[in-house]
């Protein structure tokens, strides 16, 4: 389903900046172990199979329009789903993940309730930016077009039952950045009738491969020792995700936050998960990968084939900037783009590697979702941190609730000191 291929991570194809099969060899006697006694986290222990009531909810719904009012995890996973697999004709997905009040207002002022189903999900039940949001989408709309996935606990819960409005669950032991395969990317997947089935068959497979004991034959181990390892020995703390289809772009994006706040922990770990799409970031981005300091790790994604591959026609002959062209693919021109932009790097000693999957589609997102998910969840074990906590986003938040006046925050005790800089 999913190959992984490092290659142009190792010594032998880039020289001494890749790794040497040795360095491998001892991490997996270093932490192997404990790897491979890893406990079944929250993530793993998801329904993946049987998603009924999702399925029964969105079938008697069928929205035009589908809100995701959420931040963060509960709202990257839906959106790289919504990207990557096409919606039923007609469907349109929206993430409300921001505050902008601009976007906010243009957004929730051009739908029409009737048409459109709000789905507000904060497992805290509570968090400023998706109850702000949802409350603006209240005014607007009524109750009926709402339906919330939260925790046990908080706010949410409490007004959705008051108010009758239906609740789907996230369970305790899954954290935001790892839920995408519960109601949290489900429920809108379903209600754009993406094949969400598929989606699960497709993580329970990357289930079994990603427990598979030999490390050597296991991406999900590889795809955490590969980058750690690179960090550590070969000082390459910014780790690149650059999918070649703009359909994958949000699912990079995904991982940059699972990848982030799952490993960015006191006192001294986290890598620098950095966003790039192929082909057009070759455009803004290659020369400093090629030729800037050689700090980085280069994670291609690539589809083996695309779902629409139109050919250049025969037009402009006799023009040398335009023959080579007539009769190719857009694959094919993308595919030699790629390949020309991993040799450059190569050649350069710039370490890369390349996760393929054989199409853009929901068994390939699932098994995508999965494997990272659990190659994150490896390397915080690599680096001796806890993947699952964030205690860093916490005190940022609740600075904004004092700034906002909630109830049991103290004010700011002085106000923002005058910037002696600020021209
Ligand atoms: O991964 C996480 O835990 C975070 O990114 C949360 O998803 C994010 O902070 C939103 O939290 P909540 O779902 O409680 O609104």
């Amino acid at each position: 389903m999913i190959s992984f291929d490092y290659f142009r991570s190792m010594a032998s194809a880039i020289g001494s900046q890749g790794l040497e099969d040795k360095d491998l060899e001892r991490e997996i006697l270093r932490t192997g172990q404990t790897v491979w006694n890893l406990p079944r986290f929250g993530f793993c222990e998801l329904p993946y199979a049987d998603p009924g009531r999702i399925l029964h909810f969105a079938r008697e719904q069928k929205p035009r329009n589908v809100v995701q009012i959420g931040i963060g995890g509960s709202a990257l996973g839906a959106t790289a789903i919504a990207s990557a697999l096409r919606p039923r004709e007609g469907a349109r997905y929206f993430a409300l993940d921001n505050v902008d009040p601009e976007e906010t207002a243009d957004l929730l002022d051009q739908l029409r309730p009737e048409e459109t189903i709000y789905h507000v999900v904060t497992k805290s039940g509570e968090t400023t930016e998706t109850l702000s949001t949802m409350m603006l989408a209240l005014e607007r709309a009524p109750v009926s077009r709402f339906v919330v996935t939260t925790g046990s606990k908080g706010f949410l819960r409490r007004f959705a039952q008051e108010r009758k409005i239906p609740i789907f669950d996230i369970p305790e032991n899954v954290g935001g950045r790892f839920s995408v395969l519960s109601p949290v990317g489900l429920l809108p997947a379903a209600l754009l009738d993406v094949d969400v089935e598929t989606l699960l068959a497709g993580a329970r497979e990357a289930d079994e491969t990603c427990r598979k004991i030999d490390p050597h034959r296991n991406p999900a181990f590889l795809l955490a020792a590969i980058p750690y390892l690179l960090d550590r020995l070969r000082s390459k703390p910014i780790h690149v995700m650059m999918p070649y289809a703009r359909a994958l772009r949000d699912t990079a994006d995904w991982w940059r936050q699972l990848w982030a706040e799952s490993l960015g922990k006191s006192p001294s770990a986290g890598p620098l998960p950095v966003l790039a799409l192929g082909a057009t970031d070759q455009h803004s981005q290659i020369q400093l990968y090629n030729e800037g300091p050689n700090d980085k790790w280069i994670l291609f994604l690539v589809p083996e084939r695309y779902r629409s591959d139109p050919v250049v026609p025969s037009l402009l002959s006799g023009e040398p900037a335009c023959d080579y062209l007539q009769g190719k693919s857009f694959s094919e021109i993308l595919r030699a783009l790629q390949r020309g932009t991993e040799d450059s790097l190569t050649a350069n000693g710039r370490p890369n590697a390349t996760i393929s999957i054989p199409e853009i589609d929901a068994r390939a997102l699932g098994a995508l979702f999965y494997t990272l998910e659990m190659a994150t969840t490896i390397a915080g074990t690599l680096y001796g941190v806890d993947p699952f906590d964030q205690p860093g986003v916490e005190a940022g938040k609740r600075a904004a609730f004092s700034y906002l006046g909630r109830a049991g925050y103290p004010p700011p005790s002085s106000p923002p000191a005058e910037s002696p800089y600020r021209v």
